[in-house]
């Protein structure tokens, strides 16, 4: 099993003080920024988009930024989030025409890349694409909004979709994003996943990495 990832979400930043915030989370031991992007369309709510990003990567952010689409479609801003710096490019596969093109464009583009799939959303999309998932994002809320509560029928999900990664032999992150914190992140780990979002679980705390440490701390118990 690969490491543990914490991809704070930016989403609960304080958007004012965006640069100063993903600084200090980084340096409070965060391992990955998580970059919602919203278009109003695909979801209900409108967030940042790719001149964001660059302005991250100009004020000197070096570490993996994680672009999360929430949008419709996806193959022009896979490419303008590309351009803009992007380390990890996820989309909902309802959100593309064609799945395996996206894919194949943000790989193309020197991004890790991999699909998001929403509570209701079976797992058997990603079957036939694994060979080209880096990732794989699982929704424990429905995307849109922060300060959700996670959806407990996701931990089955997560236990089969581990099940399917280590079958496959691939190299893929099992991500989850939505209503994570310090009392169920064990909990999710032991379901299977790896790489861990949180927003208002941590930047609705003032010591960021007083959260982080708690988490680390419950994920090294699980060990
Ligand atoms: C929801 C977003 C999440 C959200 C998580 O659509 O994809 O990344 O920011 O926020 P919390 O951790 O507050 O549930
Ligand atoms: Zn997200």
């Amino acid at each position: 099993m690969s490491d543990y990832l914490i991809a704070p979400s930016i989403l609960a930043a304080d958007f004012a003080r965006l640069g100063e915030e993903v600084d200090e989370v980084l340096s409070a031991g965060a391992d990955v920024v998580h970059f919602d992007v919203m278009d109003n369309h695909y979801v209900p709510n409108l967030t940042i988009g790719p001149m964001v990003c660059q302005a991250l990567r100009d004020y000197g952010i070096t570490a993996p930024i994680d672009v999360h689409l929430m949008v419709e479609p996806v193959d022009d801003l896979i490419k303008q989030f590309a351009d803009a710096g992007a380390s990890w490019i996820t989309f909902h596969p309802e959100a593309s025409k064609h799945v395996d093109r996206s894919l194949q464009l943000a790989q193309d583009l020197g991004c890790k890349t991999g699909l998001v799939l929403n509570p209701a959303t079976g797992l058997e999309v990603i079957r036939h694409v694994m060979d080209r998932l880096d990732i794989l994002l699982l929704m424990s809320v429905n995307p849109g909004f922060g300060g959700q509560s996670f959806i407990p029928e996701t931990f089955n999900k997560i236990e089969q979709a581990r099940q399917l990664i280590d079958d496959s032999g691939y190299d893929i992150r099992l991500e989850v994003d939505g209503g994570i914190g310090v009392a169920n992140i064990a909990e999710v780990a032991a379901a299977g996943a790896d790489t861990f979002v949180a927003g208002s679980a941590i930047f609705r705390n003032d010591d960021y990495a007083e959260v982080i440490d708690q988490m680390r701390t419950a994920l090294e118990n699980l060990r």
